[in-house]
Order: structure tokens, then sequence, then C-alpha cells
């Protein structure tokens, strides 16, 4: 089978775990990496033995040879990578959160369907086969109409100002960097769009949310209670209540190797699929699925659904004293 052959647009942590990862699709072939330095690029390149290092994300959206780019920046130039690297007609994975907010979601998605070509967010959690599992569960109704759904992603760092994480210009915050995990938890619960959503954040020295917590409630009053902390650590699990029992995800749930199934008066049952690596590659065996099978976007993580998660973590921070320098959106 012919290899999809990939580009990394940036150098960073997650770029290097995702590369490492990639060893785990063997039809997968890294051919090129893009930095703002040839410095970064060579070095990056030299690592993992990537033939074509550019020094501009540009040089690496016009590399005729790449099939498909993947976007590791910073939250507040994913639209703006992600469109340049689609207008050169190149597929694109795009790192979480998908854009600063609504309105670049929709550039981005509007970009995609006038180009042609495939897009999708990398919200890892929902490729991993435990959730395909947990999914299942919830699809045959063993655990009966869901009714709550409870999720933390909260971590405690120490960070500086200039730290991505904690940085405003750059997008940083407890929201957008581990709340779209819970948020996107739910949303892929639910598989609809929350009637009502409320959302408290302490905004901290460095001007970014912290903390922050959200509730949101779907038709007949179900409802999603989810933490998001930066300075706080939490346990990390996720729960999934119904009528007739629940499912738990232990810690740390976005990145998922098992999950127990508890339905009302019967032995609980456990599900364990051990991760390789860091779990990044899950996804890109959705990617080339879909590539191979000429889809423009993926049927587990739909481009209207990472909007929908846009919308409504703008909603959450909307009573918040935030907004990010590119809030007005993108040209
Ligand atoms: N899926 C996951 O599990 C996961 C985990 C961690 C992070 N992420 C996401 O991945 C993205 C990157 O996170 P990261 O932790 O890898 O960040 P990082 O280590 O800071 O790397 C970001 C890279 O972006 C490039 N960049 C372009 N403009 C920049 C600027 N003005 N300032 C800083 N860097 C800039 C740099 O690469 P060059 O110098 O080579 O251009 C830099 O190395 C974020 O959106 C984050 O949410 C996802």
């Amino acid at each position: 089978m012919k290899k999809i052959r990939w580009g990394i647009l940036s150098t960073g942590n997650i770029a290097n775990s995702f590369v490492m990862d990639l060893k785990h699709i063997p039809d997968a072939e890294v051919i090129a990496v893009g930095s703002r330095t040839q410095e970064s690029a060579d070095t990056f390149g030299q690592k993992y033995n990537i033939p074509n290092c550019y020094n501009s994300y540009e040089a690496l959206a016009n590399d005729p040879d790449v099939d498909v780019i993947y976007i590791a920046t910073p939250h507040v130039f994913h639209a703006e990578n992600s469109i340049l690297c689609m207008k050169a007609k190149k597929a694109v994975l795009c790192e979480k959160a998908f854009s600063i907010n609504a309105g670049e979601a929709k550039t981005m998605i509007q970009v995609a369907r006038q180009n042609k070509v495939f897009l999708m967010e990398a919200l890892i959690t929902r490729h991993f086969p435990v959730i395909h599992q947990v999914l299942d569960w919830v699809k045959d109704g063993l655990i009966g109409e869901v009714r709550l759904v409870q999720a933390n992603r909260c971590a405690r760092g120490e960070f500086t100002p200039e730290s991505r994480v904690m940085n405003l210009e750059l997008g940083g915050g407890s929201l957008l960097d581990l709340g779209i995990y819970a948020v996107g938890f739910s949303s892929m619960v639910y598989s609809q769009v929350p009637r009502k959503i409320s959302g408290f954040g302490f905004i901290g020295d460095y001007g970014t949310d912290e903390q922050g917590a959200s509730i949101l409630e779907y038709d007949n009053g179900a409802l999603a209670v989810l933490t998001f902390a930066l300075r706080t650590e939490t346990i990390n699990e996720a729960y999934i209540y119904g009528t007739d029992g629940y499912i738990k995800l232990p810690d740390l749930f976005a990145v998922p190797n098992k999950a127990s199934l508890h339905i009302n008066g019967q032995e609980s049952i456990e599900f364990e699929k051990p991760i390789l690596g860091n779990g990044l590659h899950y996804q890109v065996k959705e990617v080339h699925r879909c590539l191979r099978k000429g889809l423009l976007e993926s049927p587990r993580m739909p481009l209207e659904e990472s909007l929908q998660i846009m919308e409504t973590m703008d909603a959450i921070r909307s009573s918040w004293d935030l907004s990010y320098p590119n809030d007005s959106s993108i040209k």
C-alpha cells in the first residue's frame, strides 16, 4: 500500500511526541518539517530522519510531495496555519483547541470546503479503543438514558508568564488547554448542542484563566459538570451516569486505557487496552482511514462538532474578563 506522506508544522513538544508515535502506523511516513527557523527544522529533521527541512511554514505547505500536514503551533496560530496549508491543497490535522473562537473555526471549515481538502481537529480522546467500547455501551443502552456526565481535566504546574499555557498572546489558559478535553468528552457522549451553558473562571496574575468550571444542560435536563485547571490538581476521572447504571473512566480519562461498566444490580465489567506510546497515533489511523476513503471530514470528529465545541467554549468564557488578541477573528 502506498504510504501517506506527512509534513509537520512546528517543532515543539507535541510535534516531537506525534512523530515518535507515528512509528506505530506502518503506512505513515514523515517526509517534511517546517519551522520558523532553519536551525530548528534541521535539528528536528536530523532527530527523526526527515528528508525535507524548511525554514518557513509556507515552504512546508508548498512541498508537492506532502499529503497531509499536522499543525502543532500554539492555539492562536491554528486557524492561520491550517488555512495556509489548505489553500495549498493539503489535508490538515490541527491540534486542539481547534481555534481561538467559533469565528475562526467557521473560517477554517469554509476554507476546507472551498478547497475540497480534509480537515480534522486533533482531539485525541475519542480515537482510543477504550472510547469506542464506551460509546458502544452507551449506544446499546446498557446504562439506560444518559442523565449526567462528569469530567475533570485539571493539573498543577509552575509556569512563567512566557510559557505557552499561561500566555494570553498565545491563547493560554485552562479552558482552551485542558477544558477542551472535558467539553469535547461531553459533546461526544451527548452528540448534541447544549441548550444552556454556564461558566466560572478565575483569571490569575498573568491574565489567563487558571481554573474554571462549567455546567452544560442538554435536552430533557441532562447535565454535564466539567472542571479544568492549570494550578489545581484533581483526580482526572470521567463518569457517564444513566438511568440504569454508570460508566467510569479512571484518571487520566482524556488518554484512556481502561473503563468500567456498572449496570445496576450486576457485577461490574472492566475493559482495558494498554496504550502504545503516548497514544497520538490512534487519531492518525482515523485520518488515514478517511483519506483512503476520500472523505473530507471524519465521522468520528465532524467539523460541525469542532465548531460547536468552540461555540460552547466561547459561551463558557463570555462572562469572564478575558479576550484573546485575535478574538475579533481572522481575515
Ligand atoms: N493532543 C495533545 O495531547 C496535546 C498535548 C500538548 C499540546 N497540544 C496542543 O499542541 C499545540 C502546541 O503545544 P506544545 O505544547 O507542543 O507547544 P510548544 O512546545 O510551545 O511548541 C509550539 C511550537 O509552535 C511554534 N510557534 C510558532 N509561533 C510561535 C510563537 N509565537 N511562540 C511559540 N511557539 C511558536 C514553534 O515551533 P517552530 O519554532 O519550529 O516554528 C513551537 O516550538 C497547542 O495547541 C496544544 O494545545 C496537544
